[in-house]
């Protein structure tokens, strides 16, 4: 059995981690490997490289991924897909794992549905938003040190009387802002799933100041939006995949803040750090445990299949169920952190 192994969209922290679990559960069948760099792009351009037990030792506590990654979508141009479609059989693969999120496991679920290749779906993405999985890895790294940011962000705003914005990301979902929020004891939380009232955030500002607490903690999703569509202006960039480059909402909404309340409020923009460095212990564990399992369904032959965990136990899912619907916050979990409010 030949495995080519890739992985595609934004880096996450526990890549690595899956790609030794590959490896070190399919030497034990005797399967053998090719490293496919950067996404589906490495296939397109026929870029591999081996994949064996030296490449993979020392791995599990680095960040990013050794494969590469890219947001290429081999469906975007005319005759990309008869290339790929021709490198998949001269390369002999008997199968992919590609291990991505909403976009890298869309192609997946195509290219099994049109008879190109055989695919095992492994769920990541620091934004937790694909269906079918509790979690997927890469989200708990981002909370902790999202957590660890709004923490240190508390000593200045408590210091200097300030509202202090912290943008963090997540596309158009809103489990990191409520996640971390909870975890960093936020004052407001906001997520692209409930539209940002700013007489309401207002409200709450002022709620707390009277009570005698002259800072706040204000933890904005990329991805909110506001109810008052006239407060928003940008340039929409799109990548391959037809996605809104986010951010920027933090800034919208800090000056905002000041011109109603007049109260000084500054803004910290997380962005690609909270996406970098060493996975958690939860992220190599879960990392690891999709990885051995995703070798288990290329060996039973369940192509179309993503990995998944429920509850907690790792099972496996339909590709095209993960990504039909974005899993979006679960609203009694924000009912949680509105408690805190104020
Ligand atoms: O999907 C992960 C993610 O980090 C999102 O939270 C964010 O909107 C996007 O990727 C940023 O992508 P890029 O690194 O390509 O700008």
């Amino acid at each position: 059995m030949k495995i080519g192994v890739l992985t595609g969209g934004g880096d996450c922290p526990g890549l690595n981690p899956v790609i030794r679990a590959v490896v070190r559960r399919g030497m034990s069948e005797g399967y053998e490997f090719v490293r496919i760099k950067n996404g589906w792009k490495g296939l397109l351009e026929n870029d591999i490289l081996e994949l064996n037990i030296n490449t993979v030792a020392g791995i599990l506590p680095k960040g990013g991924t050794i494969l590469g990654t890219s947001r290429t979508n081999p469906y975007k141009k005319a005759g990309d897909l008869e290339k790929l479609k021709a490198n998949y059989k001269t390369l002999g693969l008997d199968a992919l794992i590609a291990i991505g999120g909403e976009d890298t496991l869309g192609v997946a679920a195509k290219l099994i549905s049109d008879g190109i290749t055989n695919v095992v779906g492994v769920p990541k993405t620091i934004d937790n938003d694909l269906s079918c999985t509790d979690y997927t890895f890469g989200f708990d790294t981002t909370i902790n040190i999202a957590m660890e940011c709004i923490d240190r962000l508390h000593t200045t705003a408590e210091s200097h009387n300030r509202i202090m914005v912290v943008e963090v990301m997540g596309r158009h979902a809103g489990w990191i802002a409520t996640e971390a929020g909870i975890a960093g004891g936020a004052d407001i939380i906001l997520i692209p799933e409930v539209p940002v009232d700013m007489d309401e955030v207002c409200a709450v500002i002022k709620k707390r100041h009277d009570r005698g607490k002259t800072f706040s903690i204000i933890v904005v999703a990329e991805g909110a939006q506001f109810k008052d569509k006239s407060l928003i202006t940008k340039e929409e960039k799109l990548d391959a995949f037809g996605h809104v480059r986010l951010g920027g909402m933090g800034e919208i909404l800090a000056q905002e803040i000041e011109r109603r309340t007049g109260y000084e409020t500054r803004v910290s923009v997380l962005g690609h750090i909270q996406r970098g460095g060493s996975p958690t212990a939860f992220d190599r564990v879960l990392g690891t445990r999709f990885g051995v399992k995703a070798v288990e369904l290329v060996k039973d032959k369940k192509f179309g299949k993503m990995v998944a965990l429920s509850g907690n136990k790792i099972i496996d899912v339909s590709i095209k169920d993960a990504v039909k619907e974005l899993k979006t916050v679960d609203m009694d979990l924000y009912a949680i952190a509105k408690v805190f409010f104020g």
